[in-house]
C-alpha cells in the first residue's frame, strides 16, 4: 500500500486509542514535546531495547553494559563542549507575539539550508530575505538557545547540574572504570540505554523531536589505525539491527555527512535515514568516527589519564566510533513499516505487520463463547500454559470472535488462538485437545494439537 502523512496520521492515532503512546500531562492540557507509553507502546519500547541489547551486547564477546546517572557533575558538560555554542540551537522570536522559533527551521522553508552557519550568517539571511514569523511579523536577532536544562542540585541548590542531553558522557566518564574492573581487549565497547533531555525550541513530528526521549548508545573503543575496519564492521551490524527491526531495504537509506557539514571532531559520519511516511528520509540512527576527541577532553579537564595500555606496556588514548540510536525513531519507524490495510472478506482492515520479537503480544488466546463455562475454563488452562512460557500473551474474550480478530490485527499480535466446541471433543474425537490458530497476516487458519503448541509458536 502507498504510504503518505494520511498514514502518519493514522498510525498517530491508533496509537493514542489502543494504548500505545499519549500526549505527556494530557489531562492538565499537555507539555509539549513529551509523550507517556501506555502499556503497548512500553511492551513494544522494552522489546525494541531488549532486542538491542541482545544483538549489541549480550550477543557479543566485545561489548560492555553500563548504567550511568542522569545527573553528572557540571565539568562533565564544559569539558564535553555541552555548555558552548556547539549545543546550541539558533533562536528568533516574533516581535509582536513572543512566539520563538529555530531561525534555521524558518530558513529551510524560504529555501536557505543554514546548516553549519554562523549566527552572523542567519542574522544577514533574515535580513536579506526580509524573513517573517509565520504569523507575518517582523523578527527578533537570532541568539544561541542552549539545549540542556539546567538544575540545581542539593538543599542550597548550591551546585548547578543538567539533565544529560546524551547517554555518551555518562560512557565517556566511566571509560577508566570499566577498563580497570572488566580488562577489555581493544577494541571494545560499552553500550548504555537511558533517558536523555533536549529543551527543543520547537518540538514536532510526535516522537520525531521531543524534549524527553530515550536513547541507545555505543562507545566502542579503537587504535586509531583500526577506525576504518572497524567502522565498517560496526556500519554492517548496525545495517543487520534495521532489518531486525523488519524495516525493508527502500525505506532506509544511508546519508554520508559532507565533510563541511561534519561536527569539529568528527572524521566521519553516516546518518541512517528512514523513510516516514509524508515526511520522507530523515533521521533514525547516527554513526559518527569521534576520533580521541572525547577522551583527550576528559582526560585533559579532569586530570585523569584515559590511556589504554597494552600488555606490552605502551599507552595510548584510544579513538572511538559512536552507533546512537533513538528508541522513540526506532519505534515510530517499525510502527510506520508495520502499519498496513488490505482487505479480509471484503472489508478494509488494518494490521500492524510486526516481526514476531517485537509485538506487543506474542500470542492472544479466547474461548469461542465467553458465556460457556467448559470452553472458558479449557481457554484458561491454554492462556495459563502459554503465559509462563512467553509472558506476553493477551486473554481476549470481548465480542465476537471476528472484532477480536479485528482488535488484535490493529495491535499486531501474529496468532490468535480460539478453543471451541471440537477442543472439547465434542465434534469430532480426532479434534480434541487441539485448537485454531489464526495467523495475523494472511488469516488462514490451522488445527493444532495443544501440546505443541509451544514449540509451533516458536
Ligand atoms: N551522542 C550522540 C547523540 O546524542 O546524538
Amino acid at each position: 500500500m502507498e504510504k503518505n502523512s494520511d498514514t502518519m496520521e493514522k498510525v498517530v492515532s491508533l496509537c493514542k486509542r489502543r494504548g500505545f503512546v499519549f500526549q505527556g500531562s494530557e489531562i492538565y492540557g499537555g507539555l509539549k514535546g513529551t509523550w507517556d507509553f501506555g502499556p503497548l507502546g512500553v511492551a513494544l519500547n522494552n522489546n525494541i531495547k531488549r532486542e538491542w541489547w541482545k544483538m549489541f551486547v549480550d550477543g557479543r564477546e566485545d561489548m560492555y553494559g553500563l548504567d550511568a546517572a542522569i545527573l553528572m557533575n557540571e565539568k562533565v558538560w564544559e569539558a564535553s563542549g555541552h555548555t558552548g555554542a556547539g549545543f546550541c540551537d539558533p533562536l528568533v522570536e516574533d516581535v509582536e507575539t513572543g512566539e520563538r522559533f529555530r531561525a534555521d527551521h524558518l530558513l529551510k522553508e524560504a529555501g536557505v539550508d543554514a546548516d553549519g552557519m554562523t549566527l552572523e550568517q542567519i542574522n544577514q539571511e533574515i535580513k536579506e530575505k526580509e524573513l517573517k514569523s509565520p504569523k507575518g511579523n517582523s523578527l527578533s536577532e537570532a541568539r544561541q538557545f542552549n539545549l540542556m536544562f539546567e538544575t540545581q542540585v542539593g538543599a542550597q541548590g548550591d551546585m548547578k547540574s543538567y539533565l544529560r542531553p546524551e547517554t555518551a558522557q555518562g560512557i565517556f566518564v566511566n571509560f577508566k572504570n570499566v577498563v580497570d574492573s572488566m580488562a577489555p581487549k581493544i577494541p571494545f565497547g560499552i553500550a548504555q540505554i537511558g533517558k536523555a533531555f533536549r529543551n527543543e525550541i520547537a518540538p514536532r513530528e510526535f516522537l520525531f523531536r521531543v524534549r524527553e526521549f530515550e536513547q541507545m548508545e555505543i562507545e566502542y573503543f579503537v587504535k586509531e589505525e583500526q577506525w576504518e575496519s572497524e567502522f565498517e564492521k560496526l556500519r554492517q551490524d548496525i545495517v543487520k539491527w534495521h532489518k531486525h527491526l523488519g524495516l525493508s531495504d527502500e525505506n532506509i537509506r544511508e546519508y554520508e555527512v559532507p565533510e563541511n557539514d561534519l561536527a569539529h571532531y568528527s572524521k566521519r559520519t553516516i546518518d541512517f535515514e528512514y523513510n516516514y511516511p509524508g515526511k520522507g528520509f530523515d533521521e533514525l540512527a547516527g554513526f559518527a568516527y569521534r576520533t580521541d576527541h572525547d577522551l583527550k577532553n576528559h582526560m585533559d579537564a579532569s586530570g585523569t589519564t584515559m590511556e589504554y595500555i597494552e600488555p606490552d606496556g605502551s599507552r595510548f588514548v584510544p579513538h572511538v566510533l559512536e552507533p546512537s540510536f533513538g528508541v522513540g525513531r526506532a519505534l515510530t519507524a517499525v510502527l510506520c513499516e508495520a502499519y498496513t490495510e488490505d482487505e479480509m472478506n471484503g472489508e478494509v482492515r488494518t494490521y500492524l505487520k510486526l516481526p514476531k520479537h517485537l509485538a506487543p503480544f506474542r500470542v492472544a488466546v479466547s474461548p469461542l463463547l465467553k458465556n460457556k463455562p467448559e470452553l472458558v475454563e479449557k481457554a484458561r488452562e491454554v492462556f495459563k500454559v502459554l503465559k509462563t512460557e512467553f509472558g506476553n500473551v493477551a486473554w481476549d474474550d470481548n465480542g465476537n470472535v471476528g472484532k477480536r480478530y479485528r482488535r488484535q490485527d490493529e495491535i499486531g499480535t501474529p496468532s490468535c488462538i480460539v478453543i471451541d466446541f471440537e477442543t472439547l471433543g465434542q465434534e469430532a474425537p480426532e479434534l480434541a485437545d487441539t485448537v485454531t490458530v489464526r495467523n495475523r497476516d494472511t488469516g488462514e487458519q490451522e488445527r493444532v494439537a495443544i501440546a505443541d503448541l509451544i514449540n509451533y509458536l516458536r
